[in-house]
């Protein structure tokens, strides 16, 4: 697929599946702005991508004030943004019993607070025609013990994509969800057990976990042209996760 020349922007895209998002368009021709909350991380994903197309900006998206020097930054560049990938999450695998406040808060704040006003400030900036890409998770479709706060997170998140397909498709952007299954990435093998994972694999009908890049093609085929007459949908990458649960 061809990006060249065109802009993208990806929230949380200094590992796992917005890297390895990022390091493909990168390879397409595209120019890149990725998003994280450190200089530290942003610094180690531009070394390992090594390429003048590849720009960087510190965001916190679960902050107004990260939203808002994000924004700072785009409007600075003069750029208008091609194609916006909402991909930042956090997770805490916790009983319902035992979550707090905080950890609710956390989560809610940068799956879906911060991804909403990510789009929101950032609609100015949007080309006319553009792509939007929320990164879902399966888990929205599912009902997994310990999940409440994250799946909850991501329902949430695939109701205001589809709702934001309707509100701008006036302006031809189309906007999309991808929703992976379990993938190798630093969310999942922080948070899971050696266990647990073992579960996650064996629960995929294809019997392992996704790499990023899986994920990143399938987000790479919505941004582009084949995906013309797509928007306000789903796009289920996960080896056949969710109906495998229910076999
Ligand atoms: N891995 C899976 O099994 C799986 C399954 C389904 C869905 N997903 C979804 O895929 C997406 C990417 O996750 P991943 O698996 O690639 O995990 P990851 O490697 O942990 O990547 C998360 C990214 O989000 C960024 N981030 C986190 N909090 C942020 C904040 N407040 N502000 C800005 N950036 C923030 C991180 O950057 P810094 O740490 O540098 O700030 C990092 O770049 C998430 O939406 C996740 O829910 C993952």
């Amino acid at each position: 697929m061809n990006f060249t020349k065109k802009n993208v922007v990806i929230c949380g895209g200094t590992t796992g599946i917005g890297f390895a998002t990022a390091k493909k368009f990168i390879s397409a021709g595209a120019n890149v702005w990725i998003t994280g909350r450190n200089e530290k991380n942003l610094k180690a994903a531009a070394e390992r991508i090594d390429n003048p197309n590849l720009k960087t900006i510190v965001a916190d998206a679960s902050a107004l004030g990260g939203i808002v020097s994000l924004e700072k930054a785009i409007a600075e560049s003069g750029i208008s943004i091609d194609v916006l990938l909402l991909n930042a999450a956090i997770i805490t695998l916790k009983p319902i019993a035992q979550t707090t406040e905080e950890e609710f808060d956390q989560q809610f704040n940068t799956n879906v607070k911060g991804h909403y006003f990510t789009l929101q400030k950032l609609l100015p900036y949007l080309a006319d025609g553009s792509s939007v890409i929320f990164t879902s998770s399966g888990s929205a479709s599912l009902a997994t013990l310990n999940t409440s706060v994250y799946s909850g997170s991501k329902a949430a998140i695939n109701k205001i994509a589809q709702v934001a397909a309707n509100e701008l498709a006036g302006r031809k952007i189309r906007v999309n969800i991808v929703s992976p299954g379990p993938v190798a990435t630093e969310l999942v093998l922080s948070a899971a057990s050696e266990q647990l994972l073992d579960h996650f694999a064996s629960s995929t009908a294809l019997q392992r976990l996704a790499e990023p890049d899986e994920i990143a093609r399938a987000i790479l085929f919505l941004a582009s042209d084949h995906a013309s007459f797509i928007t306000g949908t789903e796009l289920v990458v996960d080896g056949g996760f969710i109906n495998y649960a229910k076999k």
